[in-house]
C-alpha cells in the first residue's frame, strides 16, 4: 500500500481538492450568505452538464510584497477553461471573490489572456463572469498591466468572436472597461455594481452623496446609462439568460448565424395584424405586439429592455433563422428617435452586422426628437451613428413600414436608398417629409392666413396632403417600397426573403476602418 502522502495520484487529488475550494469553505459560505454563487457553481450552471474543462488550475501569483509570499491560493482567484452551451464550444472565465476579493493581479490576468488567445485562434466566443475588487492593490502596476493586456485582447476579438460579460459582484475602477468593450453586459440586481470611481471618491470630488446601488447598480445601468443590456434577479437566472442569448449568436464572424429547425408554420398568417395599427394616426400601440406575432413562436429576447424604450431591439427567429429586430416604439415618445435610441439602435445594428445576423426593421417613426437637450447633446452625431450603422451593414436587411416613415428618420431606418434588400409597407404606411399639420402650416402659410376661414382652409389642405402622402403608394410608384402587403402576410414574406437572401454577398470599399461619428 503506497504512502498517501507520497502517492502521485493522491497528491494530484489533494491539489485538485484544494483548488476547488478557492479561498476556503468559510468564504464560500459568506458568498452564499450574500445571495451569490461561487465561481465554480456559476460555471456549472452556465455550461452543459459535465462539459467544463479547466486549465491553469494550479497557477499562483509571484508577489512577495505585503506578506503575499505566504498567501497563495491555487488558481489565483479566477477559474478559466472551456465548455459547451447546447453542445457549442465556449471559453469562460469566472472570477472567484473568495480569493483576494477576486482582485486581478499578474497571474490572474495571464489566465484570462490565455483563454482569450485560444478563443481568437479557434473562433470560439468568450464569456466572462466578473466578481472582483478590481486591480490587486499589492501587485501595483503589474495589475494595471494585466488589465491593459485584457483590454487589448477584448478589442482585437471585437467583431471576431462574440464576447459576453456578466457582472455578478463588484466591478470597479478600470475593471469596468473590459466588460464595456465586450458585446453584451448582464448585471445581477442588488449584488453587482459597476463604476469608474466609487461613492467615496464621488463624495470627495463632487460632494454628491450616492450609494453604490444608485451610482452603479443594475437598475441604474439598465435604465439610465445603458451600460447594462440585461438584468437578472439572481445569479442562476443571469446564467440562464446568458445561455439563451448564446443560442442566437454564431461562433464567430466567419460563421453563419444559427438556424434551427422551424416548428412554427412559416406561412402562418395572423389576422390580428390587419387591425393592430390604430385608425388615428397619432394613437400609440405596442410594437412588441407586432414583433411577437410575426416571429417564430412569439419568442423575442429583448436587449436593453429598460433603456431608450422608444426603440425596441432584440433577437428572434424567423423560419428558424436567428435575426436581429429593430423597431420604433410608438407608445414611448411617439417612437421618435433621440440620442439614446440612436446609440442603442446603432450598437445593435453593428453587432448583428459583425456577426452575420440579418436585420429586420419595423418602422413607425415621426422623426427625430426636437429640443435643445437633444441638439446640445449632439443628436446630430448620435443620429448619424444609426444612419452610418445601417448604411455600412451588409447582412440581409428587411424593412417593414408599419405606419409613419417621416423625414430623415425615413432614410435612417433601413430605407431602400441605404441598401436595404426588401422594403415592405403595410397599407397603413405614411411616407412623407413630415406630418400633415406641420407640412401644411409651412407650405400653405400664406393661403391659410389670407383665407376668410383659416381653420377650414387649413383642414382642406391637410386633407389633400393626407390623400397624397398618408399612404405607401407614392413610394411604391417610385420603387422605394418593393411591395405593399396585407399585414397578415408579413411573416411569410420575411421568411421567404430571408431564404432568398441566404447567399447575399455585399461589400464595402476596402479601407482600414471607417470613421463612425463616435
Ligand atoms: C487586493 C482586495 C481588493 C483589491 C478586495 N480585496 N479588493 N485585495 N486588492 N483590489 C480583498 C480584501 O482585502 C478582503 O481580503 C477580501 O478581498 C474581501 O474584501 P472585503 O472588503 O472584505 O469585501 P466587501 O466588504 O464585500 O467589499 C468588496 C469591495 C471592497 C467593495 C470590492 O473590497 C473594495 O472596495 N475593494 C477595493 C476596490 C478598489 O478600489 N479596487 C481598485 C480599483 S482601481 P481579506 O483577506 O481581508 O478577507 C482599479 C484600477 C484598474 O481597478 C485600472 C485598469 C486600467
Amino acid at each position: 500500500m503506497p504512502d498517501p502522502a507520497h502517492d502521485p495520484i493522491e497528491i494530484l487529488k489533494r491539489k485538485n481538492a484544494e483548488a476547488e475550494l478557492g479561498g476556503g469553505a468559510d468564504r464560500i459560505a459568506k458568498q452564499h450568505e450574500q445571495g451569490k454563487l461561487s465561481a465554480r457553481e456559476r460555471i456549472a450552471l452556465l455550461l452543459d452538464e459535465g462539459s467544463f474543462r479547466e486549465i491553469d488550475r494550479f497557477v499562483v501569483h509571484r508577489t512577495e510584497d505585503f506578506g503575499m509570499g505566504d498567501k497563495k491560493f491555487l488558481g489565483d482567484g479566477v477559474v478559466t477553461g472551456s465548455g459547451l452551451i447546447d453542445g457549442r464550444p465556449v471559453f469562460v472565465f469566472s472570477q472567484d471573490f473568495t480569493v483576494f476579493g477576486g482582485s486581478l493581479g499578474e497571474a490572474h490576468a495571464k489566465k484570462i489572456c490565455k483563454i482569450m488567445d485560444l478563443a481568437l485562434k479557434t473562433g470560439v466566443p468568450v464569456i466572462g463572469l466578473n466578481d472582483s475588487g478590481g486591480a490587486r492593490i499589492q501587485e501595483g502596476v503589474l495589475s494595471l498591466g494585466g488589465y491593459a493586456d485584457i483590454f487589448l485582447r477584448n478589442t482585437l476579438a471585437s467583431g471576431v468572436v462574440p464576447q459576453l460579460s456578466a457582472i455578478m459582484g463588484p466591478c470597479a475602477g478600470g475593471a469596468v472597461y473590459s466588460p464595456a468593450i465586450t458585446d453584451f453586459v448582464f448585471m445581477v440586481e442588488h449584488t453587482s455594481y459597476m463604476f469608474v470611481t466609487g461613492p467615496n471618491v464621488v463624495k470627495t470630488v463632487t460632494h454628491e452623496e450616492v450609494s453604490s446601488e444608485q451610482l452603479g447598480g443594475a437598475k441604474t445601468h439598465a435604465t439610465k446609462s445603458g451600460v447594462a443590456h440585461f438584468t437578472a434577479p439572481d445569479d442562476a437566472s443571469c446564467l440562464a439568460m446568458l445561455r439563451r442569448l448564446f443560442a442566437f449568436l454564431p461562433q464567430n464572424n466567419l460563421d453563419a448565424a444559427p438556424a434551427i429547425e422551424c416548428t412554427d408554420d412559416p406561412t402562418r398568417a395572423d389576422a390580428a395584424l390587419d387591425s393592430i395599427i390604430p385608425t388615428e394616426s397619432n394613437k400609440p400601440y405596442d410594437v412588441k405586439d407586432v414583433i411577437t406575432r410575426v416571429v417564430d413562436h412569439g419568442d423575442f429576447m429583448e436587449v436593453h429592455e429598460r433603456f431608450a424604450r422608444n426603440i425596441v431591439v432584440g433577437f428572434a427567429r424567423l423560419g428558424g433563422q436567428s435575426v436581429g429586430v429593430i423597431a420604433n416604439q410608438p407608445n414611448q415618445l411617439a417612437g421618435c428617435l433621440d440620442i439614446d435610441a440612436s446609440r442603442k439602435g446603432a450598437r445593435f445594428v453593428r453587432f448583428c452586422d459583425a456577426f452575420n445576423i440579418p436585420l429586420i426593421t419595423f418602422e413607425d417613426v415621426p422623426g427625430f426628437l426636437p429640443g435643445t437637450a437633444q441638439e446640445y447633446g449632439a443628436i446630430i452625431d448620435h443620429g448619424a451613428k444609426l444612419l452610418y450603422a445601417y448604411c455600412e451593414a451588409t447582412v440581409p436587411k428587411l424593412t417593414v413600414i408599419l405606419r409613419k416613415a417621416y423625414g430623415g428618420a425615413y432614410d435612417v431606418m433601413s430605407s431602400k436608398h441605404i441598401r436595404a434588400d426588401l422594403n415592405l409597407a403595410w397599407p397603413t404606411a405614411e411616407i412623407a417629409v413630415m406630418g400633415h399639420k406641420g407640412a401644411v402650416e409651412i407650405i400653405y402659410k400664406r393661403e391659410i392666413t389670407k383665407a376668410k376661414d383659416p381653420a377650414a382652409e387649413q383642414a382642406k389642405f391637410e386633407s389633400d396632403y393626407k390623400d397624397r402622402f398618408a399612404n405607401p403608394y407614392k413610394a411604391a410608384e417610385l420603387g422605394y417600397v418593393d411591395e405593399v402587403i396585407e399585414p397578415r402576410q408579413t411573416r411569410e414574406r420575411l421568411i421567404g426573403a430571408l431564404r432568398l437572401l441566404r447567399t447575399k454577398r455585399e461589400t464595402v470599399p476596402s479601407k482600414k476602418h471607417g470613421n463612425i461619428p463616435l
